[in-house]
């Protein structure tokens, strides 16, 4: 294996030679080695609880068992298969996510599929899609969202990104947090639609409440404008829920899943939708193609997942770890004047900081102590707090243990020598202490 200092000069040269002094602001300079369960080590053999899991990628842990052996698996029997033909994989998945989505109370269930290698891309297709069946042109989404970097997905999230690259996709309408209660002011003759992570993650895991997502729903179908959630974090069981609009008693008219989806082994991503949204491809049904979107490898990773996201004692197990966190920060919160609470579905969850620069010293901490951990970049009084959802009681003792200790260490650090700090708009929301 290629050592650490030459990784390091390797990735200065041929990677990135800008990411790495930010990275060490940090302690995310690390170069991964083993990783296994719940836990990646570096090349020096330092073990990290993860709790980025890379936004839900390793929902089901590092190297999961199951999802390695139907892998390897299908590897002795297919290939990626050819995106012109049928697929028996493709289409067995296809049936077992449209069922995933379940049915609400009032009988509204989801249609087909469209596959994707990643979660961009398939947020790319839910524009296209909305655009295409509505034949209008503008998409509402939140302010300091987050759905890609790819063309369109883009354009629906922050406009950092937007301006650096100067392209500016059009017809991507940006709204508050404040704003979904009174979503429907800013219709017009040519929203298609309102799009929004479940639960937006790089804001911060603030929960939408129930009443605004259902207002949201309902105003959205009174007007003919179509509701998009984008699903790749929240996705898969990490919400306690199979997908996280469940817990709103709704379905949306598409929905993206990705990340997780693809177990942490091989890519995958799909873009969900109803039905009737088939019609677009009546003129014309070779409108849209994706070489590695669903393909047969990734399938037997992804119906793997759909096995573990749709199983009542996965969930169960998902959810009484989101009472011990919930428990254990709350408890801390009491006790510390450096944590103000957890915003948490599930075990979607980020541990609130009385203040960014607090935040940021224990983020540092944590991973000094050996757990790898993000601040919400569009609101970094939060550091995203994601175990594996595999992880066991006793793990998850010994990490809040970690947690407990590093936010003990953690202090206030002087964020106006961080170039990174000092060249980036502090987007942080006004915490609106949201609950389901
Ligand atoms: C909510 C959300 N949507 C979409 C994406 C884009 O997925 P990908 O990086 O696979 O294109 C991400 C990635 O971080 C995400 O967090």
């Amino acid at each position: 294996m290629t050592s650490r200092d030459e990784t390091v000069q390797l990735h200065e040269t041929y990677l990135s030679k800008h990411k790495l002094p930010l990275f060490k602001q940090f302690g995310w300079d690390v170069v991964e080695g083993k990783r296994e369960g719940v836990f990646f080590w570096d090349l020096d053999g330092k073990r990290y609880f993860d709790c980025h899991v890379c936004g839900g990628v390793y929902n089901l842990g590092h190297r999961n068992p199951k999802v390695v052996k139907a892998v390897r698996d299908a590897l002795d029997h297919v290939d990626l298969g050819n995106h012109h033909l049928m697929s028996s994989e493709r289409s067995r998945l296809a049936k077992k996510l449209v069922e995933s989505a379940g049915e609400t109370s009032s009988g509204e269930r989801m249609g087909r599929v469209v596959f994707a290698s990643g979660g961009g891309e398939a947020m790319d297709f839910a524009f296209k899609m909305a655009k295409g069946y509505t034949g209008k042109s503008t998409i509402l989404c939140l302010e300091g969202g987050y759905h890609g970097h790819t063309g369109l997905s883009m354009g629906a999230g922050d406009e950092k990104y937007t301006d650096a690259w100067n392209y500016k996709p059009e017809g991507f309408v940006k709204v508050s947090l404040e704003d979904l209660d009174r979503i429907e002011t800013f219709f017009d003759e040519d929203t298609a639609a309102v799009s929004l992570e479940t639960i937006p993650a790089t804001l911060g895991m603030n929960v939408i409440p129930r009443k605004t997502m259902q207002h949201i729903r309902k105003v959205t179908r009174e007007h003919g404008v179509l509701l998009i959630l984008d699903e790749i974090q929240t996705g898969c069981g990490r919400s306690g829920r199979t997908w996280a609009f469940q817990h709103y008693d709704i379905m949306p008219d598409i929905f993206a899943t990705g990340k997780g989806f693809s177990g942490g082994i091989y890519p995958i991503a799909a873009t969900v939708y109803r039905d009737e949204m088939e019609q677009v491809y009546e003129q014309n049904p070779m409108i849209h193609f994706s070489t590695f979107g669903g393909s047969e490898i990734g399938c037997a990773a992804a119906e793997t997942v759909l096995d573990h996201a749709t199983d009542p004692d996965f969930l169960a197990h998902v959810n009484a770890l989101s009472d011990f966190f919930r428990n254990a920060v709350e408890e801390l919160a009491e006790r510390s004047n450096k944590v103000a609470g957890l915003r948490q579905i599930g075990m979607f969850q980020a541990i609130e900081f009385v203040d960014v620069a607090t935040c940021i010293s224990a983020v540092a901490r944590l991973n000094e102590n050996g757990v790898f951990c993000v601040f919400s970049n569009n609101d970094r009084v939060c550091a995203q707090f994601m175990p594996p959802l595999i992880m066991t009681m006793e793990e998850a003792e010994e990490l809040m243990a970690l947690v407990e200790k590093s936010i003990s260490e953690a202090d206030a650090v002087d964020l106006t020598s961080s170039e990174f700090f000092s060249t980036q708009t502090e987007a942080r929301i006004r915490n609106v202490n949201r609950r389901l």
